[in-house]
């Protein structure tokens, strides 16, 4: 197994500042670490969630030499391009009976953290990409210990800052911050809002307020609704018009044999 390359280190002066101006909004005061190096922020947050690390608990990289996406894939993660986090999430007795609205509490979280430090009109793309256009700004990543009643999930989140010498089957569809706005990001403050604004929606969370949580997710993804698309079933390639999520986070979409419900995987625009 891959272990850390280094221990965490103190963190740098501009994340420190920027946490400290939000620091009316992370209650609980949760602790962030800092590494310049690691193998995944996801496998640091776990390691410290099972040792009782707090809600909002955040693991944060310079470069991953092991970052993970979705569906198996690997997140590339040079340094200096990408911000990427880990946050643990203790859900409430509620909520871990929902581990699908987690996943959409946190893409509605970091697209509003991302529009209010950039203005930049980001979307969702089912089941939380964030993009900017037809092109991926950022992927979201839960982990939980189980499938239901978990006593943590890790919401891992990666968001390109700057343009990279991405591997050539993502550089297409890649976009990052610097080349939308022209001009660099300041991380801290970035990080800092999306830390503010994950623990903001999971307190609507933890408060029942799952309804609010899909208005505002279907407002941030217009494509879940009228959107042609494809994806791979049972081995081929099915296609159809998106209709909307339900109430668990499935996205329901209509083909010519009727309305078919996709709870995972990946979908794409055609
Ligand atoms: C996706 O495939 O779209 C999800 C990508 C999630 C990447 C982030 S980067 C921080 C955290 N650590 C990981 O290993 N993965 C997530």
């Amino acid at each position: 197994m891959a272990h850390d390359s280094a221990g965490p280190v103190p963190l740098p002066a501009d994340i420190a500042d920027a946490l400290a101006r939000v620091a009316t909004r992370l209650p609980g005061s949760p602790p962030v670490v800092y590494y310049p190096s690691l193998t995944s922020t996801t496998d640091v947050a776990a390691r410290l969630a099972e040792r009782g690390a707090p809600d909002g608990a955040a693991v944060v990289g310079e470069l991953q030499t092991a970052g993970r996406g979705r569906l198996g894939r690997s997140w590339y993660s040079p340094p200096g391009a990408g911000l990427y986090v880990s946050v643990v999430f203790r859900p409430s007795e509620a909520s871990a009976l929902l581990p699908p609205m987690i996943t959409l509490t946190a893409g509605v979280a970091l697209a509003e953290a991302v529009r209010v430090c950039t203005h930049l009109p980001v979307e969702i793309k089912w089941p939380n990409d964030l993009v900017i256009g037809r092109r991926k700004l950022a992927g979201i990543l839960t982990e939980a210990p189980g499938v239901e009643r978990f006593a943590y999930a890790i919401v891992g989140f990666g968001i390109n800052l700057r343009p990279a010498a991405y591997p050539p089957d993502i550089a297409d569809r890649a976009t990052s911050i610097e080349s939308e706005l022209g001009r660099p990001v300041e991380r801290g403050l970035l990080l800092a809002e999306c830390l503010a604004s994950l623990a903001a929606w999971h307190d609507a969370l933890r408060a029942g307020r799952q309804a609010a949580i899909l208005e505002r997710w279907r407002a941030l993804a217009p494509s879940s609704h009228g959107t042609t698309i494809e994806w791979t079933t049972r081995g081929s390639v099915a296609t159809g018009v998106t209709g909307g999520i339900d109430e668990d986070g499935a996205l329901l979409v209509r083909t010519v044999d009727g309305t078919e419900r996709i709870v995972a995987g990946e979908i794409r625009w055609i």
